[in-house]
């Protein structure tokens, strides 16, 4: 029983000040109690100190407890939250490659997409006809030809990918007499604009169209037979074109 009592005393001095170091030592304290109380007489007299601290390691237990349940509550919420964030994440990452995915389609797309555009004046040789015949008009002079899909040399535009094309012309007129020009479209005749000149200055006039055209389509324009049209370096007649958008 002093061996009993000694170790209590070095387990009571041992005690720290950390309530669960001072937890453990009580607990072991009982059990010195427990095992050498049955029939030994200096026990009884520290049987209260026994019975005073029981209720405490209780309390301590159930707070413990109380404590890890609390715990496991506000890990699982933190576990569904993070799961929630993984979930959010992996979806934003997935629309973040979907949205450059087509980000890079339209920068291709833009990349590829032809570029045409022209525009030419007739002449610097002055009165243009009258012919016997209709003439294809050759505008020689050119300032914009994007694409190269206009030919001086033949005075054809041809389109080069399928689409609606936008084209314009000028016509101009310096002598007494018909002035106008024949649009046409492969070998057929789309369009046909006539002016009748008086014996004044310059007389002028400016058409255009929105045409749908396949890649290959041709398109020119033509001076019909005992009409004039009149040219010089100032550029009274002009013809442009270009692709509005691919189809
Ligand atoms: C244009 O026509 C007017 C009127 O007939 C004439 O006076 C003028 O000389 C002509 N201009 C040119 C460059 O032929």
């Amino acid at each position: 029983m002093r061996l009993v009592r000694g170790l209590l005393v070095v387990l009571l001095s041992l005690c720290g000040s950390g309530a669960q170091e001072e937890g453990f030592t009580k607990v072991v304290e009982i059990r010195e109690f427990q095992e050498t109380a049955p029939g030994d007489t200096a026990g009884d007299s520290i049987g209260p100190t026994t019975k005073q601290t029981t209720p405490d390691i209780w309390a301590e237990v159930r707070a413990l407890r109380d404590m890890v349940v609390e715990l496991r509550v506000h890990l699982q919420l933190l576990q569904r939250e993070n799961s929630d964030l993984q979930t959010r994440l992996s979806s934003g990452e997935s629309q973040l490659l979907v949205s450059k995915s087509r980000i890079e389609q339209l920068e291709r797309e833009n990349a590829e997409k032809p570029k045409v555009a022209f525009y030419a004046a007739l002449t610097d040789a002055g009165y243009v006809g009258p012919h016997n015949t209709d003439t294809t008009l050759k505008y020689s002079k050119i300032f914009t030809n994007i694409g190269s899909a206009y030919s001086p040399a033949t005075g054809f535009f041809t389109a080069p990918v399928k689409g609606v094309y936008y084209i314009q012309f000028t016509v101009c007129g310096n002598h007494t007499g018909l002035m106008g020009v024949y649009v046409y479209k492969n070998n057929q005749r789309i369009m046909f604009n006539v002016e009748w000149k008086e014996d004044t200055l310059y007389k002028y006039f400016t058409n255009s169209a929105v045409l749908e055209l396949m890649a290959g389509d041709e398109i020119h324009l033509v001076l019909p037979s005992t009409y004039s049209l009149y040219d010089d370096r100032d550029n009274h007649n002009t013809f442009s074109g270009a692709l509005l958008f691919p189809l």
